[in-house]
C-alpha cells in the first residue's frame, strides 16, 4: 500500500489532539456565553491548515467553526442570545487560507464574524497581541497554536498574549523531537540545525531547570518541566497532556491561562478523552522505548498519584476546601477525584472534615470543591488529618 502523506490525512496522534481541542471549546464556550461578565469571545488559529483533509476530517479551524455553530445552538434552543464570537484564522500558505476561508464562508452563523489572516506566524502573533490588547476588559480569547515545530515559538510573544490576563492558551509541540536533541542543541554550537531548539530551550528554561542539569531526563520529566516553564513562575495555571505518535514520538498539548475555571475546563476535557487522565498512548500495552518511564508516567498521573500528594500535602497541615479545589486542578485531576478520595478517607478515618470553627462534621454531601465555592471566597470546610 503507498505510503500516505501524514500532511494530507488525520493520524490517530493528530486526532487525539483534535478531539481534546474539540472538547475544551464545546464545554468552554457555553461557559464564557453565559458569565455576565463576558460580552464577547475571540478564537484565533496561529497555524490554521487546509481545513478539512483529504479523509475526511476536520481541521482546527473547521472544528473550531464547528463548536461555534455548537454553541450558538445552544442558545438558541434556550431562547436566549449567543455572544459574537471572531475567529482569526491563519497561515503562511495562502491555498490553505483561501481553502479554510471557502468552506467557513458556507457556516450558517448567526453572530461569528472570520478574518482571515495570511502570515507568517511572527508576524500573526504580534497582530494577535495587539488585538488582545486592543479588546474591551469584557472580552475573552483562545489562541491556538499549532506549528509543526517549535522555532515560532517566543517566551516573550507567549507572554504578551497572556498578560492581559483575558485570554487563554494551548499550544502543541513536539516534544520528544525536542528532548532527543536538547544536549547536542546546549553543547554544539557549530551546528545550525540547533539554533532555534538552543533558543528556544534557553529561552523558557534557567540555569537550574532540570533541562538544562540533567542529561537523563524522561520524556515526562521533560514536558513536566515544559509545563512549568509556561506558568511564568506560577503567574498562570497550566497543564499537559501527552500524545503518543509511535513507540519513540511524542507530542504534548499545553494549556496556559489565567483562570482556573479554563484549567478546571481543559483538565475535564482531557480526562474525557483518555479515561485514565494519561494522555494518548497508542502503545500502552506493549514494550516502548521509554520503557519503565511510561509505566511510571502512567502510575504517576493515575488516581493512585493523586493519594501521594494529597497525603503529603495534608500532613503539612490541613486545607481549606478552597485550597484544596486548586491543589486539585494545578496537579491536573479533577474535583470528582479529590471528592472520591475525601469520601473514602472520611469512612476509613484517616481525615476529618471540621467547619470553620473547627467543630467536626459527619454528615457532608459535598466538599465544597467547586468552582462556585473558590469563587465564593470563603472556605466552608477544613480538611485535617487523623
Ligand atoms: C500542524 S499544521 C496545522 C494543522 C491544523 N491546525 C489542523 O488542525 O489541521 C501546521 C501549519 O502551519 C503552517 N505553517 C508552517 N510554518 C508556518 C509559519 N512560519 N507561519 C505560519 N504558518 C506556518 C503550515 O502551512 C501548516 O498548515
Amino acid at each position: 500500500m503507498p505510503k500516505q502523506n501524514p500532511k494530507k490525512i488525520v493520524l490517530p496522534h493528530s486526532k487525539a489532539k483534535l478531539d481534546l481541542y474539540k472538547s475544551y471549546l464545546s464545554e468552554y464556550l457555553p461557559i464564557l456565553g453565559h458569565s455576565k461578565y463576558i460580552d464577547g469571545i475571540n478564537v484565533f488559529d496561529i497555524f490554521c491548515g487546509t481545513g478539512i483533509y483529504d479523509d475526511g476530517n476536520l481541521g482546527s479551524p473547521l472544528i473550531a467553526a464547528a463548536c461555534v455553530l455548537e454553541y450558538e445552538k445552544y442558545f438558541r434552543e434556550r431562547n436566549q442570545k449567543s455572544k459574537p464570537v471572531k475567529l482569526f484564522i491563519n497561515d503562511f500558505d495562502t491555498d490553505k487560507v483561501e481553502s479554510v476561508n471557502e468552506i467557513i464562508s458556507k457556516f450558517e452563523f448567526e453572530n461569528c464574524k472570520v478574518n482571515p489572516y495570511n502570515l507568517d506566524a511572527s508576524e500573526m502573533l504580534d497582530v494577535v497581541r495587539d488585538k488582545i490588547n486592543s479588546f474591551s476588559d469584557r472580552e475573552r480569547s483562545l489562541v491556538f497554536i499549532d506549528p509543526y515545530g517549535y522555532s515560532k515559538i517566543d517566551k516573550e510573544k507567549l507572554y504578551q498574549l497572556l498578560k492581559r490576563r483575558r485570554s487563554e492558551i494551548i499550544l502543541f509541540l513536539p516534544v520528544a523531537h525536542m528532548k532527543r536533541f536538547t544536549d547536542e542543541a546546549l553543547t554544539d554550537y557549530e551546528k545550525k540545525a540547533y539554533e532555534n531548539l538552543r533558543k528556544f530551550i534557553l529561552d523558557f528554561f534557567d540555569a537550574s531547570s532540570r533541562v538544562l542539569q540533567e542529561s537523563n531526563l524522561n520524556i515526562f520529566d521533560y514536558i513536566e518541566e515544559l509545563r512549568k516553564a509556561f506558568s511564568f513562575d506560577n503567574e498562570f495555571y497550566t497543564a499537559s497532556h501527552y500524545i503518543e505518535r509511535n513507540k519513540a514520538n511524542y507530542y504534548a498539548l499545553f494549556f496556559i491561562g489565567h483562570h482556573i475555571y479554563g484549567l478546571e475546563k481543559f483538565i475535564e476535557a482531557k480526562w474525557k478523552n483518555d479515561s485514565l487522565g494519561k494522555g494518548f498512548n497508542q502503545s500502552r500495552n506493549s514494550a516502548t522505548l521509554f520503557g519503565e518511564s511510561l509505566i511510571e508516567y502512567d502510575k504517576n498521573v493515575s488516581v493512585s498519584r493523586l493519594e501521594q500528594i494529597f497525603r503529603s500535602a495534608i500532613e503539612k497541615s490541613p486545607m481549606s476546601n478552597i485550597e484544596l479545589y486548586e491543589f486539585t486542578l494545578s496537579n491536573q485531576f479533577k474535583s470528582a477525584h479529590m471528592n472520591q478520595l475525601i469520601r473514602e478517607w472520611k469512612k476509613a478515618k484517616k481525615i476529618q472534615i471540621l467547619d470553620m470553627k473547627g467543630n467536626p462534621i459527619e454528615d457532608i454531601r459535598g466538599f465544597g470543591l467547586t468552582y462556585d465555592d473558590y469563587k465564593s471566597k470563603t472556605p466552608s470546610y477544613l480538611i485535617k488529618k487523623r
